[in-house]
């Protein structure tokens, strides 16, 4: 008979587990015959002795297998779905989701809440007025099928275990694990029904795998978890130094991601990496032949301004007001405004993601905990990125805030944030790699 303390054991020893072990663990833990403390000492188990690729995939479908498992077959084409491992300023999803959509890819998107310095989807559609993201699986699939896309808060029998999972991960020091990162992420993507994914797994300050050769893993992984349960899978490694977009906190990320639909922030980052998950989602979902061909296919979307025209249909779905995307003042604004200012003349080293993420969750973007509201309004806009050249006084960055006791306590974190010295720093590719495409 298995018992879960032979299973703790044997992984803190450094063995195997078979995939009747990793089963019994989490559906145990699931229907809670399996506590909370086995669990904690099992995910440290597993935290320092690392699971094998073929421990990951098991763990992943035990996970997937927790709950429900979507059926999207009543949706035509082959549907793409497109997942950031997490960052802050990272709102490529309310720009590529609708290009991908306007270049004929049906997107039925499933997303989830903010929590902790990173930002979550849910949330910064929220900030549209009116907008609902509390569809019923039937709502779901009639609108994609209607208009080629939806975007809907993860339902709550996705995936139960990794609800369960992360909440103990997040309070045992055991998220940064990349056997855990990857089968958490991975169980819900294979849960959510989709033909094809694109994964943007990110680097840097602000991600959860904050060196380049741990994300190149990461994705390598999930990679093969995706391609051996049959969804075709492709992954980008790409920079969370800084954060992605210039505009951090919910209704500012989504201004920004409208300006960009727009056409306006022609060089901003955010903006290219969004064309790339745009181009490679229209890429696995046959819009196109070759990827170079998907992304003129995707610019083409962006320039036309159909992908903006997709998002007012989106906004519209969803009960929300599509007026926005040619009024942003109809977007929550916060009352006061600050600017910080640089301290000194020189280049920008660094802009922390991690650290502007815990302002923007300090001035109330996001949660410390599951059941904290949020401030949909405030937030950090930057006004420089790293390598560019300031001169003293210039400004750096502006605070968006509700309360001037906020606003006192982040002013001095924002400026101390922006790390300048004297020669610029050799720049880090924004794009590192990509597997799959
Ligand atoms: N995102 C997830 O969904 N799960 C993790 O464990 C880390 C990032
Ligand atoms: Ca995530």
């Amino acid at each position: 008979m298995l018992r879960a303390y032979d299973i703790i054991k044997k992984k803190r020893d450094g063995e195997v587990l078979s995939k009747e072990e990793i089963i019994f663990f989490v559906s145990g833990f699931v229907e809670g015959t399996i506590p909370d403390y086995q669990m904690s000492a099992f995910c440290m188990a597993i935290y320092f002795q690392g699971m094998n690729e073929e421990e990951i995939l098991n763990l992943s479908l035990a996970m997937r297998d927790s709950g429900e498992v979507i059926d999207l077959s009543e949706i035509k084409g082959v549907k793409v779905d497109k997942h950031s491992t997490g960052g802050v300023g990272d709102t490529t999803t309310l720009i590529c989701a609708p290009l991908a959509a306007a270049c004929g890819v049906p997107v039925a998107k499933m997303t989830g809440r903010g929590l902790g310095h990173t930002g979550g989807t849910v949330d910064k559609l929220e900030s549209i007025p009116g907008f609902s993201t509390e569809l019923s699986k039937k709502e779901f699939i009639a609108q994609v099928n209607k208009i080629g896309i939806s975007i809907m808060a993860q339902s709550q029998e996705l995936v139960p275990a990794d609800k369960k999972l992360y909440a103990l991960r997040d309070v045992t020091a055991t998220i940064d694990s990349l056997p855990l990162i990857a089968s958490s992420i991975m169980s819900k993507k294979l849960a959510s029904g989709a033909d094809a994914i694109v994964l943007d797994v990110k680097f840097g300050n602000g991600s959860f795998t904050k060196e380049l050769h741990q994300a190149e893993k990461l994705a390598e992984i999930m990679v093969k978890i995706g391609s051996q349960s049959g969804k075709k899978i492709a992954a980008f490694l790409t920079s969370m130094e800084q954060p992605l977009g210039n505009y951090i906190g919910n209704a500012l990320e989504v201004k920004e991601a409208i300006k960009i639909l727009r056409g306006e922030e022609k060089e901003s980052d955010l903006r290219k990496v969004a064309v790339e998950l745009a181009a490679c989602m229209v890429f696995l979902g046959r819009k196109a032949e070759t990827i170079e061909e998907a992304k003129k296919v995707a610019l083409h979307a962006l320039d036309s301004g159909k992908g903006l025209e997709k998002l007012a249909e989106l906004i519209k779905a969803q009960k929300g007001n599509p007026k926005v995307i040619e009024d942003l003042s109809l977007l929550p604004a916060a009352n006061l405004v600050e600017t910080v200012h640089a301290s000194a003349t020189g280049y920008i080293q660094s802009i922390p993601a991690q650290t502007i993420g815990y302002i923007s969750l300090l001035l109330g973007a996001g949660r410390s905990k599951k059941e904290d509201s949020i401030d949909l309004s405030v937030g950090v806009i930057l006004k420089k990125r790293v390598g560019e050249k300031v001169e003293k006084g210039e400004p750096l960055a502006e605070l968006y805030a509700h309360d001037h006791s906020k606003l006192n306590l982040c002013r001095k974190q924002l400026e101390e944030a922006f790390c300048i010295a004297a020669e610029p720093l050799p720049s880090i590719p924004l794009i590192q790699s990509a597997i799959g495409v």
